[in-house]
């Protein structure tokens, strides 16, 4: 099975668009599954760094690339990040980016909603990136969503229209807000449908093609495992399952043709938006990492809480995300600290636990255990091969990899794409 699924492997922003730009040099086709343009993947080529929030990584070097089913979409962030790649010499033409037609659409309407319940939480507020992922997400379950194939069919929505506006109108009156503009959303809807519609296709049946064919499918991941609907830190996750599973159903591949599954995580830990983080470091040495690490979100500028690796975390990620192999992002944000930590257990009260508890009281409360090693001082920044990294460092990601019980396929020394250390190949597995 030659292909791979990238997924993050903490609470995102781990690397992952900058690993799916160098595994797409060999990949036939990338494919986004889940999520939407609440993801920011940055990819650094020389002097170029490249922003991608909805269009898949590997339309930097012109690989093919699809939106499958499971991603929300935006039509109109859609339309404005084609725009702005195209002034940085990236086009995406409907040559080399399809999008499944069944894909749902996210409309100003959950853009509102998203904001108006985050405004209206207080201290309950999640943090989202104000999308309007989740209520794009719920109207999908709620079958009441509006679809890309909607848009060549936008005479005949009426019935489905009067479905998701008795919903919103209900939602909207609660927050005092006016119904929805049903006319104005039509008269959008109908504009942006020219722009759409040459890209959309049956995906499923590119991808079982190209999978028969013995092509290369590169799955691209948004978020991160922490982040899953499911097996996150639940109510602070996104809106969609992040896990490798999730790779098969968003794409309409089916399960067997997921193949290796390569999880990214940085050697320490970030975390954007509220929620629990039991490593956290709100003092220097947090602020030392952020400030080394750039750590401002891609999406909103906001800035990313810092702390150190957390490895009961990320083996638990390995665990529920299916992952097969780790690529470690970020060894040279760790260059020239005295010493670093790793966290190998937590204590809840008297109790040691070497899993992360599903009780956001009690993922709140957990104090971490901590393993303290030797520090490095000599650069790691820029290092392409296993002998250029310090016996120290080795020694970091030999014990990462032992803690986490997963082996480390890559390594990752600085933004820029050839900056990277392959120890296995995923795609030869
Ligand atoms: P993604 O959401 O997982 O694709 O990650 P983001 O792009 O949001 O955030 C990762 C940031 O770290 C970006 O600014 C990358 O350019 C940068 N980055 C990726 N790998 C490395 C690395 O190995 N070292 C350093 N210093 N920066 C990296
Ligand atoms: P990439 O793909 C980091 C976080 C938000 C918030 C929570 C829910 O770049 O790794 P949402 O808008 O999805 O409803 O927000 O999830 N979040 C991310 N954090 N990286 C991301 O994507 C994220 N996408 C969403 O900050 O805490
Ligand atoms: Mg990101």
């Amino acid at each position: 099975m030659a292909n791979v699924a990238v997924i993050g492997a903490q609470w995102g922003d781990e690397g992952k668009g900058k690993i799916v730009d160098w595994l797409a040099e060999r990949a036939d086709m990338v494919v986004r599954f889940q999520g939407g343009h609440n993801a920011g993947h940055t990819l650094v080529v020389g002097e170029n760094v490249y922003k991608l929030s909805l269009l898949p990584s590997g339309i930097v070097r012109g690989t093919p690339s699809v939106i499958g089913n499971g991603v929300v979409l935006d039509p109109w962030a859609l339309k404005a990040e084609i725009e702005r790649l195209g002034e940085q010499g990236v086009h995406a033409s409907p040559e080399t980016l399809r999008i499944a037609d069944n894909c749902p659409l996210i409309l100003p309407i959950h853009r509102d909603l998203d904001g108006l319940r985050e405004d209206a939480s207080g201290a309950g507020k999640i943090g989202t990136t104000r999308r309007g992922i989740g209520p794009a997400y719920e109207d999908k379950v709620g079958r009441r969503a509006i679809r890309v194939c909607d848009l060549a069919h936008l005479d005949d929505l009426g019935p489905q229209l009067d479905r998701l506006c008795a919903h919103h109108d209900a939602l909207r009156a609660g927050y005092g807000e006016p119904p929805v503009d049903r006319e104005r959303l039509l008269a959008d809807l109908r504009e942006i449908a020219e722009f759409v519609l040459p890209f959309a296709k049956p995906v499923w049946r590119d991808l079982n093609e190209a999978r028969t064919g013995g092509k290369r499918i590169l799955f691209e991941g948004a978020q991160g495992v922490l982040l899953d609907i499911d097996h996150g830190t639940y109510p602070f996750v996104t809106s969609s399952n992040t896990i490798a599973g999730a790779a098969a159903g968003g794409s309409g591949l089916g399960p067997s043709g997921v193949g290796f599954v390569l999880g990214i995580a940085k050697a320490y830990t970030t975390r954007v938006g509220s929620g629990p983080f039991p490593t956290e470091l709100e003092d220097e040495t947090g602020q030392r990492l952020g400030e080394r690490g750039h750590e401002f979100g891609t999406v909103t500028g906001r800035k990313r809480r810092c702390g150190w690796f957390d490895s009961v975390l990320v083996r638990q990620s390995a665990a529920v995300g299916g992952i097969t192999g780790i690529a470690l992002t970020k060894i040279d944000v760790l260059d020239g600290f005295d010493e670093v930590k790793i966290c190998v257990g937590y204590k809840l009260g008297d109790q040691t636990l070497d899993y992360y508890p599903t009780h956001a009281a009690d993922q709140a409360k957990v104090v971490p255990v901590y393993e303290t090693m030797e520090g490095w001082q000599e650069s790691t920044a820029g290092a392409r091969s296993w002998a250029d990294l310090p016996a120290q460092a080795i020694k970091y990601i030999r014990r990462i990899e032992e803690l986490i019980r997963c082996p480390v396929a890559l390594v990752s020394t600085s933004p820029e794409r050839e900056d990277t250390i392959l120890v296995r190949d995923p795609f030869a597995d």
